[in-house]
């Protein structure tokens, strides 16, 4: 059972040894039993007051101390760059990727299905799927390229960090700061689910401008780790991702030996089900922003490099209302996966688990059946229950992986086939 500090990017500071954090001041001559000073840094050190993010980190051994990184042969799916070929502008769609059928960790179990941009660039995301089976034992990952968001789609997850426990499970997410050292457990045996790799600036809560000072995603429902560490002194290796590639180093002990932080660059959790829906109560529906978690913003003014975006259990009251989502073309790029239930705007064919891209002006929209199931419904106020989709939108268009192009399914195009015509006067 962990302790939680509740709060997004909250100052905090937390210890699990008393008296190892040291009070007042962050690097003293001698830290409290030995103890290594590091800062870790989330935002350039000159980063505005509002946005600037660091913690400091109290542990037995300093980070620094490793052998040089080598290539990592593992996870073959995993990071293994786009398909440079020209992209044709059609829409995509996957089913789950199956279960490993050999023991398979998180780290080797990750394939990677979507990216935009170059990690170097410090913008873009990438859209990932893991399926394993196996506990991360004497080996730990660190991503340098950006921030990883687990959204669980079956199994939960223990993700061990540097700065604490967090347990997760399906329809709770969980953030990993970038350059945060983790493993991961799989407390059921088996998990799988999504990773949305934010390269860009840091997932924040969005501005709610008339909805006011309440609503979406409360920073209050954000549950950050108290310390914890673990002292084994045994060989471990470190997994990294680096400017898009794997790479390798070998430890003699556990890189979770952080004793004490303080901060507000720190992992976290939030569930799903505490999300404010906010809808319409007239008729239209408000466009899918009003689902907004989290914000990525680019530097172009309300663009944003990656949104986080969910459709949960929501009420519908809309009068004279379409009120699937409507037809649409979109200048931003839409990644969407489905951690339960059925999408109201495809009632079959995408399932928990799947994935779909509609990209940069694609058409797309409800399917036939949704179309017209919709279009002859009875307007009564309705619960959409049991159900929860979600999206990674980006002003970046995707470029799938070899894997994802060669795993597409086909005839998702069908989806859109056989509406009737519009009937004009006099026709
Ligand atoms: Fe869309």
């Amino acid at each position: 059972m962990t302790d939680y500090l509740t709060g997004f990017g909250n100052h905090f500071a937390t210890e699990a040894v008393p008296g190892a954090l040291p009070i007042g001041r962050n690097s003293p001559q001698r830290p409290a039993f030995g103890l290594y000073a590091e800062q870790l840094s989330g935002t350039a050190f000159t980063a505005p007051r509002h946005e600037n993010r660091r913690s400091w980190l109290y542990r037995l051994r300093p980070s620094a101390e490793h052998p040089p990184y080598t290539r990592y042969q593992g996870a073959p799916r995993f990071a293994p760059g786009t398909d440079d070929a020209p992209l044709p502008p059609n829409r995509l769609r996957w089913s789950p990727i199956d279960a490993p059928t050999e023991p398979t960790d998180l780290i080797d179990g990750i394939t990677t299905m979507l990216a935009n941009r170059d990690p170097a660039d410090l913008e873009g995301v990438a859209v990932h799927l893991y399926a394993a089976n196996r506990d991360m034992t004497e080996r730990a990952f660190v991503n340098a390229d950006g921030e990883l968001l687990f959204l669980p789609q079956a199994g939960r997850l223990t993700l061990l960090t540097e700065l604490g426990r967090i347990d997760v499970a399906p329809g709770e997410i969980a953030l990993v700061p970038r350059g945060v050292r983790f493993r991961a457990l799989l407390p059921d045996g088996a998990a799988s689910g999504y990773i949305a790799e934010n390269h860009g600036a840091l997932f924040r809560l969005p501005d709610l401008g008339p909805i006011g000072a309440n609503g979406l995603a409360n920073p209050r429902d954000f549950e950050t780790p108290v310390a914890w560490f673990e002292d084994i002194d045994a060989p471990f290796t470190l997994v990294q991702k680096a400017l898009g590639s794997l790479w390798i180093t070998t430890l003699d002990h556990s890189p979770l030996d952080v004793v004490a932080w303080h901060g507000n660059v720190a992992p976290w959790r939030y569930d799903l089900a505490r999300f404010n829906t906010i809808g319409t109560v007239s008729f239209d529906h408000p466009d899918p922003s009003i689902f907004t978690l989290l914000t990525s913003p680019s530097d172009v003014p309300g663009r944003a490099n990656a949104d986080i975006v969910i459709f949960p259990p929501r009420w519908m009251v809309a009068e004279d209302t379409f009120r699937p989502p409507w037809f649409h073309r979109n200048v931003m790029s839409e990644a969407m996966g489905l951690i339960t239930g059925a999408y109201d705007a495809k009632a079959d064919g995408f399932a928990p688990g799947g994935l779909s891209l509609h990209n940069l002006m694609a058409g797309h929209g409800p399917d036939v059946a949704s179309w017209r199931a919709a279009s002859e419904a009875d307007l009564q106020p309705r619960k959409i229950a049991d159900t929860m989709a979600f999206m990674v939108e980006s002003c970046w268009p995707y470029r799938p992986t070899r894997f994802a192009l060669e795993h597409a399914l086909p005839d998702y195009d069908a989806a859109w086939a056989g509406f009737p015509k519009a009937t004009l006067p006099g026709s």
